[in-house]
């Protein structure tokens, strides 16, 4: 049955979106009759639940999570176990999205060993449908053993936020001819590795639309133009929780920071000033002797029961 769902954003749109569950598979189709696909991180049950239920095809369980949960500057710091503990909350929230957790820094640079075994333990442990590892040619074999061990995977190119400090900026990548032949090559051995899909970020538009023709599983962009199959924005960004980070792909489609900045002072003031809790609300205890429900009388501190 299509679940149809009306979006009061700023592109008013309304969507039918199958209620099946989402497999790599559903992405394949999808691509194939040029289906955009949907896709955001999220790092806890509540986001994943709402996520869910509205209608995302793929939840992706970033590493971006060290930077918006945690507040770090990089993605370097969160390791194995921290993205294992948000991968687990985001699964158990999730009825139809196809969940895809980030393998962190550290958890696969070592050998073709160490990132099975890391990917091994995001299946275990969390519940999640494949994982993602950054890089191109230099994880290839690290690539094949995963799959081999019957774990889809997905790509990240372009712009690696684990590569940080070898790129030295979080400019746009491959603007360069020699840069982005790279890519493409990178893309192409992804695809016959047997990766399900691949995240290109930050990239020209025409670049994301090439290897987006080129390839016959999903392309999804953050930064990479509307040519791609679909696109991928970290949550917190997309509605507006976190204020200071605004690249020029972002589209906000809630300002949530304010939102919640006034909800929260008006919850402050009322506390100061008495008005909540209100009577009503209290729980009543009877008087022990008499029976009859105890009345605390506004701004009254203590009845001896
Ligand atoms: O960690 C993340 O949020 C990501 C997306 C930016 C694609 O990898």
């Amino acid at each position: 049955m299509p679940l149809s769902l009306k979006h009061d954003c700023m592109l008013s749109a309304e969507v039918n979106i199958s209620s099946r569950v989402v497999t790599t598979r559903t992405l394949m189709d999808m691509k194939q009759r040029g289906e955009k696909i949907s896709m955001l991180t999220a790092y806890d049950y509540s986001f994943a639940s709402i996520l869910d239920k509205a209608g995302v095809d793929v939840i992706l369980v970033g590493d971006s999570a060290a930077n918006v949960m945690a507040g770090h500057v990089t993605t370097l710091p969160i390791t194995l176990d921290q993205m294992i503990y948000h991968a687990a909350s985001v699964q158990r929230a999730v009825k139809r999205s196809l969940v895809v957790c980030d393998l962190p820094f550290g958890s696969y640079q070592g050998n073709s060993r160490e990132a099975l075994n890391s990917s091994i333990r995001i299946m275990k442990e969390t519940g999640c449908s494949a994982v993602k590892i950054e890089g191109g040619q230099e994880i290839i074999e690290s690539v094949t053993r995963i799959l081999s061990a019957g774990i889809p995977v997905m790509g990240h190119l372009g712009l690696t936020p684990q590569s940080i400090n070898k790129f030295g900026t979080y400019a746009v990548r491959a603007q360069e001819k020699t840069e982005a032949d790279k890519l493409v090559e990178d893309a192409i051995k992804l695809e016959e590795a047997g990766c399900f899909g691949v995240v290109l970020e930050k990239i020209p538009a025409a670049l994301g639309i090439k290897v987006a023709r080129q390839l016959k599983i999903p392309v999804i962009g953050i930064g990479a133009g509307g040519g791609v199959d679909g696109q991928v924005l970290v949550v917190h960004d997309m509605l507006g929780i976190n204020k200071q980070f605004s690249p020029r792909f972002l589209r906000r489609y809630l300002n949530l920071f304010d939102e919640i900045s006034g909800a929260v002072s008006a919850y402050v003031a009322d506390v100061k000033s008495h008005d909540f809790p209100l009577h009503l609300t209290f729980y009543l205890i009877l008087n022990y002797e008499t029976k009859l429900p105890l009345v605390i009388a506004r701004g009254t501190r203590d009845r001896r029961l």
